[in-house]
């Protein structure tokens, strides 16, 4: 997708971190921008930050693990701005600890959001961008979790894994069409967002959870915290995402650093050896390193 002055986007987890960075950079291009999250106060924040700019702002509640939500959040886009044209289904949330000491609601929960909101957004839009006969694109959120498995994090490996499944059989779908509209996967590395504070936002609904009680397991959740502290800061993925439309990439990365460990992971399958250690951070996490 090239043109994106007066074009609409539409952006969950919009509120917090990359969704907020991507509305910054929807702004910047000249883009009118749906905002879509759970949190009502940090939807109201970056909103008014936008109108301050000129940019035409819609912030619509939505609850992305809910496909009807999904919908009436693609109604409302279309009836306050006619088209959508670029939609990030980027709401996310993260949690850790042994996979089996996990309860039901924690599984759910994060697959709900990180999985499921992303199907519900390629249902709800999909047919809207193909309708409209012109240019359009998705933007999938996974994670460099979705390229590689590590320790203490399975709901939310496991969810990213299927997004990037998800979002690369889309691709493969839209070849088979007479189309304008793409599809990209967002795989980023540690990011200086909200996310490893995910209970901030966490529902009534599944909100049954256990305290993580192994060394192992709070050291992890430490180390992550502080290495998602001290990474990127959202805005420059803003950039990095739009410099990733112009050139037309499927593969959307912010860290190149971690391309060995992808590699080395691949590697391993391809020769059947046993995975090594991949999740650990790499020391060097400077942008664009
Ligand atoms: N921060 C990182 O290091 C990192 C790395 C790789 C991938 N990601 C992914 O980036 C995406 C954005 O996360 P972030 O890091 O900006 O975190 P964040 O916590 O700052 O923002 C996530 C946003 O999603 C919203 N959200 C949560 N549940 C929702 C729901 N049910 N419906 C609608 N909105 C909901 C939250 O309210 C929040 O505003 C996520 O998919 C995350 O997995 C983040």
């Amino acid at each position: 997708m090239q043109e994106f002055q007066g074009n609409v986007a539409v952006i969950t987890g919009a509120a917090s971190g990359i969704g907020k960075g991507l509305a910054r950079q929807c702004a910047a291009e000249g883009m009118r921008v749906v905002l879509a999250d759970v949190d009502e106060a940090g939807l109201g924040e970056i909103r008014s930050e936008l109108e301050k700019r000129g940019t035409e702002v819609l912030a619509v509640p939505t609850d992305v693990r809910q496909a009807e939500n999904v919908d009436a959040l693609a109604a409302a886009s279309l009836e306050k701005f006619g088209a959508v044209h670029l939609v990030f289904n980027n709401a996310g949330v993260l949690l850790s600890g042994f996979a089996w000491e996990r309860t039901d609601d924690d599984w759910r929960w994060v697959l709900d959001v990180n999985l499921f909101g992303v199907i519900n957004g390629v249902r709800s839009f999909m047919p809207i961008l193909l309708d409209q006969g012109g240019p359009g694109h998705i933007v999938n959120t996974a994670s460099v979790g979705g390229l590689m498995a590590g320790p203490f994090l399975s709901p939310y490996i496991v969810s990213k894994h299927a997004v990037v499944a998800l979002t690369e059989s889309v691709y493969h779908e839209l070849a088979t069409l007479d189309t304008q509209v793409g599809i990209s996967v967002l795989c980023p590395g540690p990011i200086a967002t909200g996310i490893g504070d995910s209970e901030r936002i966490r529902p009534a609904d599944q909100s049954d959870t256990r305290a993580l009680e192994s060394e192992a397991e709070k050291e992890y959740d430490s180390q992550l915290s502080s290495g998602i502290l001290s990474g990127m800061e959202p805005d420059e993925v803003g950039r990095i995402v739009f410099e990733g439309l112009r050139g037309d990439r499927f593969w959307i990365y912010t860290h190149p650093v971690y391309r060995e460990a992808i590699q080395g992971r691949m590697e391993s399958i391809l020769s059947g050896t046993n995975p090594a250690h991949a999740m650990e951070l790499p020391e060097n996490l400077a942008p664009g390193s």
